[in-house]
């Protein structure tokens, strides 16, 4: 839950340092973290997986896996989009999948609302 956290803040910390194009973004300490707190949480949650006997098919688990397609994906947006309009959009959306996988990950339900 810990890594989730920081994942988020991690991600709009580094969108806040793509809008205002900041030189820490290419910094390799800033290049290297989200690889390795996103590795961990991804082992988590295979840990988490395999130690409770869960199904990877079952229903909340696919919908968490597809919000993490469009987490990943918006978020690459909101990193490399040459226009503010598209990185707007890109945070916006990775902002919309994250909450998605919250609400997916706290009542393990794949239609949460
Ligand atoms: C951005 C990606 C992810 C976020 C933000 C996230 C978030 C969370 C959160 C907040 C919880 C705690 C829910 C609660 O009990 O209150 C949780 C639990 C869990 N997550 Fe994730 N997660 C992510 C990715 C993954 C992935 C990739 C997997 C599987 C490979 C996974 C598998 C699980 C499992 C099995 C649990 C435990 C459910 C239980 O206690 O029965 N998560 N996740």
């Amino acid at each position: 839950m810990t890594l989730a956290y920081v994942t988020v803040a991690g991600f709009i910390l580094r969108a806040v340092w793509a809008f205002i194009d900041s030189p820490l973004r290419e910094k390799k300490w800033a290049r290297i973290a989200p690889h390795v707190i996103d590795t961990l949480l991804l082992a988590a949650g295979v840990t988490m997986v395999v130690s409770l006997s869960l199904s990877p098919f079952s229903g909340w688990l696919v919908a968490k896996f597809a919000g993490l397609f469009f987490y990943i994906g918006f978020g690459v947006l909101t990193m490399r989009a040459a226009s503010t309009r598209l990185k707007v959009l890109g945070f916006a959306g990775a902002l919309v999948s994250v909450s998605y996988i919250f609400a997916v990950a706290m009542s393990r339900q794949v239609w949460p609302f």
